[in-house]
């Protein structure tokens, strides 16, 4: 657009500078400016005509007339103003002479080159001079009279205005000849002023005093006229002879007077405007002239009127034909020119419309090349793109490569730990070490150890708050209570350090739904952070109270405080305060945040004398959406595997001794450490095997253990897939199996107890737990043995009891009674009809029902005796064959071992 406007200015410079180039021809022009004394008389509108004419004939003069109106003033301003406009040659009839020599001088100065005409200025600073010779126009006159004249005469001279130097010059010439005649005489001399009513009123009163005159000789034919009306009505016009000057071919003009006999003569006076235009125009030219133009003059009577007036008619008509010529011309020339403009105007359009088809194909080759730049560019910036993308793709999948790695790795951590913790917890537990400096110590370590699991736990943590993989589970709780419980954690600390740790909960029970292990880890952060920060005989205050709708919780403590500027970055991940000297993760108070926002609450901090921390959650539970709140038991959190510090000995004490039978139990744990270590501390109450993954399925099928532990990263092997296995085989599927796995998430749980486990248990793990687990899950096995041992004859579907072994159950019962009158029927063909072998037969049906499997063949063949001794219709030989008994005294033998009565007795009690 901006080369588009430019063109067009380029176009509109052209476009000037055509029209210009016909102006600059100009440059060859004349201008000239004429200053008319007066233009009311003929003999001034014959010079005005004639210099009109001249200039019409010369295409380069540029005529300007302007009429000074008999005003000398006028004409001193109008020939200022020529000055003024720098005109290339003025042209002057002065008024009279004195008053316009100055300005006339003032333009000589100004460069102006002044040609005066008709009448004279005073002096001689001016260019040049164009007119008749007046003194010999007045010498013509009296001459003419005095020849005229036989004898002597009287005359009178009727002079031109005073101060203009044609009525000067005339004057002289005439007096000059008159006086030079003694018997002509000058009777008087009437000052007139070139105008007729100058004559009227002066000559009336001399011809009424002097009737006896000749000769009247008039300035110029206009007086003449005036005289000879005036002599008319006083009766003398015949008596009397009348010259006048001028000698204009016009009505009333010189010429005609003489011809009708009212003048004898006139003397022509050229006005010369054809020669001042061509004087002037060769003044212009710098060419060689005269100072003193004069023009020819005649005398004019009745001989020569008729031939002069010929030719001047003459000289009229072929002015008049140049004048009608020049007028065609004129109007040929505002044809052409307006022609020209039409002309012009139509160049300037088709170079308008030619810039402008010539900018369109500008346009379309820019806007085509453009396009091309842009296709590259655009290209350019579409490889770009999808390079960062793929770099983009290739840094998330390091990053998720490295995030994993580290999240491994933490997992990893966790084991040693556990273990670690662990074989503190026991070592602690020993009675010898008890109040020794190396309980002390130990204690430390375990701390330590304790202290380590947390941080690694806070990483995992925020791994996962960054993959939002957090749910929550609110459940509803006395925040009062849960204070006082996450307090114990630190009470030891504040003793030891005498720090007044103190909890104001002013309604002694305030309930909100939270998520306890999430506002457990959240309270453990705050207070850790009181504790580092506060120093000895320090505060650290705990306060809950309502406020409208939240719940507001307030940490506050009496350490070194945030400084204020900071207070903003608190919540960032990794930030450490500037006036932090203390080893810190920064991610502790960034997990806090995440959590109480997952509770829909808010936390702040205030800066001041030390730390303070407020935490708001909504009262209620409309906040969260139904799978957010829940039922949580008062020992969840606590069995998720988050151990704090001095809680771990807690919990063992807090949990029921465990049922320690000799119970077979096989360990699948692929880290040998943490495997002895389970083996150590459980072998002592079972009979343990071990399995490092590689032969778990075929360790179980060998032993058919009552239960199993087994961990989920196996080398080579998910512990998932084998629980799945050994849950689906018949063999198996009745032993419980707890897992134990660094994979704390709830897609692990889910996946887990999908795959059929019983119990799923994190790393770290506390050893007491694991026991009590174990206990538990035998425990309801022995439940599950009595039901099915009380109720061997109800064969209930499977989905009864959404227990695979009820299938198991249902199908061996009912080999056993298709066979109960064949006596030879043997656990080999039952084994062989479930497809188990013998041993896993008896194992897994010992496993279940407790009793070996001949054991429970005769039970059902005994049960079925039972029944037929109800009904009467047998006697008691006939039923011990009929329930498979060889021989009717070994039934009686083995009915009484069931039922404390022989069969008979049995009968005659019912
Ligand atoms: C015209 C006129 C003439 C005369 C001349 C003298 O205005 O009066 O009649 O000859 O001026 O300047």
């Amino acid at each position: 657009m901006r080369s588009f406007i430019l063109w067009l200015i380029i176009t509109g410079v052209l476009a000037t500078l055509i029209s210009c180039g016909k102006e600059r021809e100009g440059d060859d022009t004349i201008s000239i400016a004429v200053s008319q004394a007066m233009s009311t008389d003929d003999w001034r509108q014959q010079m005005n005509r004639s210099m009109k004419v001249e200039a019409s004939l010369r295409p380069e003069v540029h005529l300007e007339i302007i009429d000074a109106k008999n005003s000398v003033e006028k004409q001193v301003q109008d020939i200022e103003s020529f000055i003024a406009k720098k005109v290339d040659v003025i042209i002057v009839s002065p008024i009279q002479s004195k008053p316009l020599t100055a300005v006339v001088e003032k333009s000589i100065r100004a460069g102006i080159p002044v040609l005066v005409v008709d009448r004279k200025i005073e002096g001689e600073n001016y260019t040049a001079y164009l007119g008749a010779d007046n003194v010999e126009i007045g010498r013509t006159a009296a001459k003419y009279i005095v020849s005229n004249l036989r004898g002597s005469g009287n005359l009178i001279e009727i002079t031109g205005a005073t101060g203009s130097s044609p009525a000067y010059e005339r004057s002289l010439g005439f007096n000059q000849v008159v006086r030079a005649n003694s018997h002509v005489h000058i009777l008087h001399t009437i000052a007139g002023n070139w105008e007729k009513e100058s004559v009227k009123e002066p000559l009336t009163k001399l011809l009424r005093a002097n009737p006896n005159i000749e000769y009247i000789f008039a300035h110029n034919d206009r007086m003449a006229l005036s005289a000879w009306e005036t002599a008319k009505t006083l009766g003398l016009e015949d008596k009397i002879k009348f010259i006048g000057v001028d000698g204009l071919n016009t009505p009333n003009g010189g010429i005609e007077l003489v011809k009708d006999g009212m003048l004898q003569a006139t003397i022509l006076y050229p006005s010369g405007g054809n020669e001042a235009i061509r004087l002037a125009q060769r003044i212009h030219n710098k060419e060689a002239i005269s100072k003193n133009n004069i023009l020819n003059t005649i005398l004019i009577d009745h001989f020569n009127a008729e031939i002069i007036e010929n030719q001047m008619d003459k000289v009229d008509e072929q002015q008049s034909v140049i004048e009608s010529q020049q007028g065609a011309i004129k109007v040929q020339e505002q044809e052409y020119a307006s022609q020209g403009n039409l002309l012009r105007l139509l160049s300037l359009f088709l170079v308008i419309i030619f810039s402008l088809a010539l900018y369109s194909v500008y346009s379309t080759v820019s806007i085509s090349r453009k396009k091309r730049q842009l296709e590259t560019i655009n290209h350019t910036v579409v490889s770009q793109k999808e390079e960062i993308e793929q770099m983009a793709e290739i840094a998330r999948l390091s990053n998720d490569a490295k995030l994993n790695f580290f999240t491994g790795l933490s997992h990893e951590f966790k084991t040693p730990i556990t273990l670690i913790i662990s074989y503190v917890e026991s070592l602690i537990d020993e009675d010898k070490i008890k109040g020794t400096k190396l309980a002390h110590e130990l204690k430390l370590i375990h701390n330590n150890s304790n202290r380590l699991l947390r941080l690694i736990n806070q990483l995992l943590d925020f791994r996962k708050i960054e993959e939002h993989k957090f749910s929550i589970r609110a459940t509803e709780t006395d925040l009062c209570q849960f204070s006082r419980d996450m307090m114990g954690n630190f009470t030891g600390e504040a003793k030891r350090r005498n720090i007044d740790f103190t909890l104001d909960c002013p309604s002694g029970k305030l309930d909100a739904f939270i998520d306890r292990n999430l506002m457990d880890k959240v309270y453990f952060n705050l207070l850790s952070n009181a504790f580092k920060f506060t120093p000895d005989h320090g505060t650290i205050a705990i306060s809950i109270y309502e406020e409208s709708d939240n719940v507001a919780l307030r940490f506050k403590d009496s350490g070194i405080g945030i400084p204020q500027e900071e207070i903003a970055s608190v919540f960032t991940a990794f930030f450490k305060a500037s006036n932090n000297q203390k080893n810190s993760s920064g991610i502790g108070l960034h997990l806090s945040k995440e959590f109480i926002e997952l509770h829909k609450g808010t936390i702040e901090v205030i800066a001041g004398a030390g730390a303070e921390f407020i935490i708001k959650l909504p009262k209620g539970h409309h906040h969260f959406n139904e799978n957010e709140v829940g039922l949580q038991s008062e020992d969840d959190y606590k069995v998720a595997g988050y151990i704090l510090d001095s809680q771990t000995y807690d919990i063992a004490e807090k949990l029921p001794a465990a049922n320690n039978e000799n119970y077979s139990l096989l360990i699948i744990e692929d880290n040998t450490d943490l495997l002895n270590f389970l083996k150590n501390k459980l072998s002592t109450e079972y009979t343990v095997t071990t399995s490092d993954g590689s032969d778990a399925l075929e360790k179980a099928l060998e032993t058919v253990p009552d239960i199993i532990i087994c961990d989920v990263n196996l080398a080579g092997k998910d512990g998932f897939e084998i629980s799945k296995q050994l849950k689906k085989d018949l063999r198996t599927s009745h032993i419980p199996i707890i897992i134990l796995t660094a994979l704390g998430n709830e897609e692990s749980m889910i996946k887990g107890l999908q795959s059929g486990i019983d119990q799923y248990l994190t790393k770290p793990f506390s050893l007491p737990i694991v026991k009590q687990s174990l206990s538990n899950l035998l425990y309801n096995r022995e439940k599950l043995r009595y039901y099915y041992t009380n109720n061997i004859y109800k064969v209930e579907p499977e989905t009864k009891f959404g227990f695979p072994e009820q299938e198991f159950i249902t199908k061996m019962n009912g080999i056993i009674f298709n066979n109960m009158d064949n006596s030879d029927f043997s656990v080999e063909e039952l084994a062989e009809n479930l497809k188990v072998s013998r041993v896993q037969l008896y194992r897994k049906v010992k496993a279940i029902l407790g009793m070996s499997i001949s054991d429970h063949i005769n039970n059902i063949r005994l049960e079925r005796a039972a029944e037929l001794l109800k009904t009467n219709d047998f006697t008691i030989s006939e039923i011990a064959y009929t329930v498979g008994f060889s021989s009717p005294n070994y039934f009686s033998t083995a009915f009484k071992h069931k039922f404390g009565y022989s069969p008979k007795e049995y009968k005659s009690k019912l």
